[in-house]
Order: C-alpha cells, then sequence, then structure tokens
C-alpha cells in the first residue's frame, strides 16, 4: 500500500509554464524534415512547417521554444540566416553529421514557427564563434521599433514590425563545444556580452551558460563573477543508462536492471538541483536568478542504420518514466527552477514526436507532457509520499514519484507515476480535511518496452482511468505496473 498526502491549504510558490519547455535544435531531423519542409512540399504546410507537427504540439501548448542550439548556437551566424533563401549562404554542421546546413530556416522562419505554436522565444547566441558586434546586432535586428541599420534590414527582408523575445541564452556549454572556457574566463566574457544584450522593446531575460551536471566549480564562479548579470543560469544533465558515452544501450532492447538503473540515474536531477541551488542560494538568497535546465532527457545509442550524427533514438514507455519522474521534480523545485527544455522537440534525442516522409508518431514522452500540463503556472501544493522502495543496481528508488498542484480555477492535479515494471500498487491520496469532487483521472500505461510506431502508432496513449474510489477525504485507487496517472479533483 502506498499513500499520497496532498494538502490543497498549502501553496508553495506558481510552477512557472516554461518549466515544460523544449528545445528545437539544427540537428538532424530535427527542423529540417521534422519541423520544416519548405513552401513548396508536398507534406502539408503552413508558411513551410509541417501542419501534422504543430497541431500536435499545440494540444500540449508548448510554452517555450529554444533555438537553434545546443552546440550548433556557437557556429551559427544568424546573418546567413535572413533574406533570399536562394542567396543564403551553405554551411557545414560541423556538430552534427557534417551535413550542409543551407540556412533555409533562420530567424524569421523560428519567429514564424513561435506564432503558429503561441509559444514564447528563447534565442541562444553565439560566444564560442560570434563577435559581441553579431549578438548585438541580432537582438537590434529581432526587437527594435524604430529606425536604425538592423531594424531597417529587418524591414527589407519582410518584417515590420519587431518581435518579442523573452529569453536570450548567452552561449551554449561554453565550457566545452561553446569554445572550451575556464567558468573565470566565461564569466567575464559572459558580463561583457550580456551589455550588448539590450531591452529595445519588453525585458529580455539573459541566461548565462551553466553547468555539465555535476560541475559546482562552474556554478560557484560563475555566480560569484557574473550573478548578478544574469537572470538565469543553466543546467545540462542528460540520462544515459551507462556511464560509457561509446556504449550508451539502445532506446528498445534493455533488461529489467537497464530499466531501473535509467530511473535511478534520473534521480540524480534532485540531487543536482539541490546542490547547484545551494550554491545559488548563497549568491542570490531571494531566488532571483532562475535555474534553466535548458537541455535534459534521455541519451541512447542511435537507431541501427541511422547517420550517427542525427541523435534519432526511438522512445519507450522507460522514457515516459523519466519524463514523469523529472516533471515530478521540477515541479516541485519550483522556487528554483523557472525554466526546462526537453532535448528535443522532434526526431532527435528524447523527441515528442518522430516523422518518416509525410508520416508522424506522437511518442510515450508526449503523452506525459499531455497529462502534466494541468501543471503550466499552477501553484504547487504540499504533498507527500510513504511508499516501499525499489532496490537498482545503483540504490533504491521510490516506487511512486509525484507532484500536485492547484489551477486559477480551483482544480487541483496530481501527476504520479508507479515504477514498478511488474508490479500493481495500492494507492491511497489522502486530502487531508477536504473532500475530493468531480473525480477525472486520466493514465498513460503500458509493458516498459511498449513504443509507438510508424507501423502501430497507438500502441501508447492516454486513456481515461475508470477504477478509482472516493471514500470521503480518500482516492482510492490500483495503479497497473508502469503507469503514470493525472489526476483531476475540485475540494
Ligand atoms: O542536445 C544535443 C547536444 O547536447 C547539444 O547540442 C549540446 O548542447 C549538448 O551537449
Amino acid at each position: 500500500m502506498s499513500n499520497i498526502y496532498v494538502n490543497a491549504r498549502k501553496k508553495l510558490g506558481t510552477i512557472n509554464r516554461e518549466i515544460y519547455g523544449q528545445f528545437s535544435e539544427h540537428l538532424g531531423r530535427c527542423i529540417y524534415g521534422g519541423i520544416y519542409v519548405g513552401e513548396n512540399n508536398k507534406i502539408s504546410n503552413k508558411n513551410g512547417m509541417r501542419t501534422d507537427v504543430v497541431e500536435a504540439l499545440k494540444n500540449i501548448h508548448v510554452p517555450v521554444l529554444r533555438w537553434p542550439g545546443g552546440c550548433f548556437a556557437d557556429e551559427y551566424h544568424w546573418k546567413d540566416g535572413i533574406g533570399s533563401k536562394e542567396k543564403r549562404k551553405k554551411m557545414i554542421n560541423t556538430h552534427w553529421g557534417g551535413t550542409v546546413e543551407d540556412n533555409s530556416f533562420g530567424t524569421h522562419e523560428f519567429m514564424e514557427l513561435c506564432r503558429q505554436l503561441g509559444c514564447k522565444a528563447y534565442i541562444n547566441g553565439n560566444v564560442g564563434s560570434g563577435t559581441v558586434q553579431e549578438m548585438s546586432e541580432w537582438v537590434e535586428y529581432m526587437t527594435f521599433e524604430g529606425t536604425s541599420p538592423m531594424a531597417d534590414l529587418r524591414r527589407e527582408n519582410g518584417r515590420e514590425e519587431a518581435w518579442r523575445i523573452d529569453y536570450f541564452g548567452v552561449g551554449n556549454e561554453n565550457w566545452g563545444c561553446g569554445g572550451n572556457m575556464r567558468a573565470e574566463y566565461y564569466a567575464d566574457e559572459y558580463r561583457r556580452y550580456q551589455i550588448y544584450v539590450r531591452n529595445y522593446g519588453t525585458k529580455i531575460q539573459k541566461i548565462a551558460c551553466g553547468a555539465n551536471a555535476g560541475d559546482y566549480n562552474w556554478t560557484r564562479k560563475v555566480m560569484e563573477i557574473a550573478g548578478n548579470y544574469m537572470d538565469g543560469l543553466s543546467l545540462h544533465y542528460y540520462t544515459l543508462p551507462n556511464e560509457n558515452w561509446e556504449e550508451k544501450g539502445s532506446a528498445t532492447q534493455f533488461e529489467k536492471e537497464d530499466y531501473y538503473r535509467t530511473l535511478k540515474k534520473t534521480y540524480y536531477m534532485e540531487e543536482l538541483i539541490q546542490r547547484h541551488g545551494g550554491i545559488m542560494d548563497s549568491y542570490d538568497p531571494k531566488k532571483r536568478v532562475g535555474l534553466m535546465i535548458d537541455e535534459w532527457g534521455t541519451w541512447y545509442d542511435v537507431e541501427p542504420g541511422t547517420n550517427p550524427g542525427f541523435l534519432y533514438q526511438q522512445n519507450t514507455m522507460r522514457d515516459a518514466m523519466v519524463a514523469a519522474i523529472n516533471l515530478n521534480i521540477f515541479n516541485r523545485h519550483c522556487d528554483r527552477v523557472k525554466m526546462a527544455n526537453i532535448a528535443q522537440m522532434v526526431n532527435v534525442l528524447q523527441a515528442m514526436i518522430l516523422t518518416e516522409g509525410d508520416q508522424m508518431v506522437l511518442t510515450p514522452t508526449y503523452y506525459v507532457f499531455d497529462l502534466y500540463q494541468c501543471h503550466q503556472g499552477a501553484e504547487l501544493l504540499e504533498s507527500s509520499i510513504d511508499c516501499k522502495e525499489i532496490e537498482t543496481e545503483k540504490g533504491a528508488i521510490p516506487e511512486i514519484t509525484q507532484s500536485a498542484s492547484i489551477d486559477k480555477n480551483g482544480l487541483v492535479h496530481l501527476t504520479a507515476a508507479n515504477l514498478s515494471a511488474e508490479q500493481s500498487s495500492q494507492l491511497r491520496v489522502h486530502f487531508g480535511e477536504d473532500q475530493p469532487k468531480d473525480l477525472h483521472v486520466e493514465m498513460l500505461q503500458g509493458e516498459i518496452h511498449d513504443k509507438n510506431t510508424f507501423e502501430n502508432p497507438n500502441c501508447v496513449k492516454k486513456t481515461v482511468f475508470e477504477k478509482s474510489r472516493v471514500e470521503g477525504n480518500l482516492v482510492e485507487l490500483e495503479l497497473p505496473p508502469c503507469s503514470i496517472i493525472c489526476l483531476e479533483c475540485s475540494l
């Protein structure tokens, strides 16, 4: 028997909508083929964006989209991606497969994608191989309303009004692919570059490059030297089933031990947030600077027969569990975690959507974002869990993961998952003094290897769960193995 206790009378802060953000890089078939197919393509599109993909993403209410990278950001020169498409420069995408990048998807196309999705724009600038002038002109091009060289160039290219840019990243992984910098050097560079990210219109939140997983020295130095000049500090952590980058493990062929090890490694995210957050607290006790986890998710060996530089992987119920655990962790730490962007939106790493020509499938991870969207902008509620633990090769994990919130209409949402691969869990949800009414439970469930394919696209999908019982202030339900629920009620 597992117990979850929800205290709807104790609100702990707002869950920023941006925690449910996405990331799209010029990498493999994420942008080209996955999102953008061009206006003259026979695949149904609106201004070049795939209609099927955009419609599916609108259903999960993507709040913010990060672009153009990733490692690609620090070799991207934005002026190559504006003006007439025939004249745009072609470049080599050195990080991702050495393919030719024809720059047909640039700033105007990205902003059109954000318009269609109804989401905020998070642009990542180039520090590694770009100049301060280049970065400052990009901001001027996008956001300045008046007369200026860059605003006039934007108008020449067909866009009269300035765009709104909510977030701007000053470099990406500058400790690695973005310039191999030391923390002190990057922090000084950050201070210099960020001045020229001007606020011409609405305020742009400036995000500094943060640590690679457990590199606490990076956080300490960057906060000490540059903490006063930023609105957010990023953090990247990927879940790999094995430590070895050469043999990360297959996305679909795995044993039960691999499944549990993957979940245990996902829980490391909580320690990372606590420890990086603790360091941030010592420089920023009021939590003004957000921890922006702008790359997270699973990273496996690529699907056999696909380009190793394209990072194309399948997605199973194991990925759904990884998403459920991470999103619950982010919700519970919403005092510091202000944004998170899963890597990546389409056809790359832990994707929402996979495409092949004109076909599209929604992954189990997509359905987790669907189930969890009720938390966007809601108030986090105090909740706790009392359940047994599951032993893994790397230590124990709780059998159940949970978080709860209350939205502006007074509806309470609890998202919970039974991580056990084989055993169902008898669950009691306690609401203290309150009596749950109008109960509605939705569920995603499957065997740990279950996935959606182009041949069988509906193997895993959301269903309504009918077998729950309200008893006074309690809801009782039997969670099947490997299942995720979203329980909604009013009190
Ligand atoms: O998401 C793939 C890559 O992972 C990104 O380009 C980089 O920032 C990270 O190392």
